[in-house]
């Protein structure tokens, strides 16, 4: 499915390791997503996160309690997009306020990691004809690749109405995604990386799934475990309207007064490592392991999930207790090299975009908790003793998830706006 969903793998995530994935990583780490163009991203974060808290206090007023797992993957992915395509009005046709394309984006997610039947014995590829699997996957993709021409198209137009490539050393930082990715082939021609359209379509389609679902899901966590924690909900409470009391809006000036709210997305994370399974690997030559022989080309599957619950690395292993991150904070800029903490991965091969989806959950999650206090639906209804407030349950999919989608009550603080 990565095969065909992703232009033959020319992305990054699932490009085989080699030249074409070093050249291709590299533009990543250095020209997407470095420390330059996080900061230059500052307004589209605050931006964002002023309507994410605008539509939860809507929600709020029209007396219904709001469905957290929603507009929670609406502000990531509003972060990416325009990260991504810049503010273009780019959409699917007759598609209201995003709602098609936040669909089809939803099935490229649950596709990308489908097991259809041709892939295990090509001669029942027509059961996946019948399961509507073949049909689903051909929609899918077409909506997509058709968005992605058009951005794409787009942005070349618009350069070549006399848009400038930066010349050596000179950054132009305006630009978006795609623009950077058009420039590479004039940048780069000494480390010889060309980029065609699809590669460009891959990247693109690969920096959109590897962000949404994961930064969305760990925020979601965090509101979770914060319900059923209510002593470190008041904590962290506490630390961020003490920081922002005089502001009414946490900014990202902020940040770094808080370290409670920093271990408390190290905690999260660490529970419920978002990527459960990492991207598999493969051997590159027969390797000897506590004893057993690997042969090269063998796929490896690495259990994130359950090295960051390891009891034998951590103390208390299955509690939510930030606290253990307060005097040892992730640092985002070396993830992986503690191999006890792995939600991004390890190895080269680790996640790029660490440090890209640090301050958009801590500003959300700050700015959640300040505007209002937060209530669970089974709050005083007959709920048994013992019974967290909010279920914990799980659902694997491209990242691990709530399996039911997180509905609170939301109450503005009043004073602020
Ligand atoms: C909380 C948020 C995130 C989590 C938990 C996360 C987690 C991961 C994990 C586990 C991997 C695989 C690493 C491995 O196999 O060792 C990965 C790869 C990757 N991530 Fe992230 N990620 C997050 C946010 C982002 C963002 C915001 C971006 C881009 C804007 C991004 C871009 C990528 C890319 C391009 C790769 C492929 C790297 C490669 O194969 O060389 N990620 N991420």
């Amino acid at each position: 499915m990565a095969q065909r969903l992703l232009y033959g793998v020319r992305d990054v995530g699932f490009a085989p390791y080699g030249e074409y994935w070093r050249q291709a990583r590299r533009v990543c780490a250095l020209h997407l997503l470095g420390p330059r163009r996080v900061a230059y991203f500052r307004r589209v974060r605050e931006q964002e996160v002023d309507a994410l808290i605008a539509r939860i206090r809507h929600e709020a007023a029209a007396g219904g309690a709001v469905n957290l797992s929603d507009v929670l993957i609406c502000y990531s992915k509003a972060i990416i997009s325009r990260a991504a395509f810049d503010d273009g009005d780019y959409g699917l046709d007759g598609d209201e306020g995003g709602e098609k394309l936040r669909r089809v984006f939803a099935d490229f997610q649950e596709l990308v990691l489908a097991s259809p039947m041709r892939e295990i014995a090509p001669w029942l590829g027509w059961v996946d004809t019948l399961t509507g699997l073949e049909g689903k996957t051909r929609r899918m993709f077409e909506a997509l690749d058709g968005l992605l021409e058009r951005v794409i198209a787009d942005h070349r137009s618009r350069r070549s109405g006399g848009r400038q490539v930066p010349a050596d050393g000179e950054v132009d930082d305006h630009r978006d995604f795609v623009d950077v990715l058009l420039d590479v082939d004039e940048m780069d021609k000494d480390a010889g990386l060309r980029l065609d359209t699809d590669n460009i379509k891959a990247i693109i389609l690969n920096i959109f799934a590897a962000s949404t679902d994961t930064s969305s899901t760990v925020l979601a966590w965090a509101m979770a475990e914060l319900m059923n924690h209510p002593h470190e909900m008041r904590k962290l409470q506490d630390e961020v309207r003490g920081a922002a009391c005089a502001a009414g809006r946490v900014t990202e000036d902020h940040l770094d007064g808080m370290p409670y709210l920093k271990a408390v997305i190290g905690e999260t994370m660490r529970l419920h490592a978002a990527a459960g399974l990492l991207i598999p690997r493969e051997t590159t030559e027969d390797t000897k392991l506590l004893g057993y022989h690997v042969p090269a080309r063998t796929r490896v599957v690495i259990n994130a999930w359950a090295i960051c619950r390891d009891p034998t690395a951590w103390e208390r292993a299955e509690e939510f207790a930030p606290k253990r991150f307060v005097d040892a904070p992730v640092d985002y800029s070396r993830v992986g090299l503690d191999f006890r903490f792995v939600p991004f991965g390890a190895g080269r091969r680790g996640c790029p975009g660490a440090g890209f989806a640090a301050p958009t959950m801590e500003l959300a999650l700050a700015n959640m908790l300040n505007h209002f206090d937060w209530a669970s639906m089974a709050h005083g209804g007959g709920r048994r003793q013992g019974t967290p407030l909010v279920d914990v349950s799980e659902v694997f999919g491209l990242s691990v998830r709530l399996e039911a989608p997180l509905v609170l009550v939301a109450k503005p603080l009043s004073g602020l706006g």
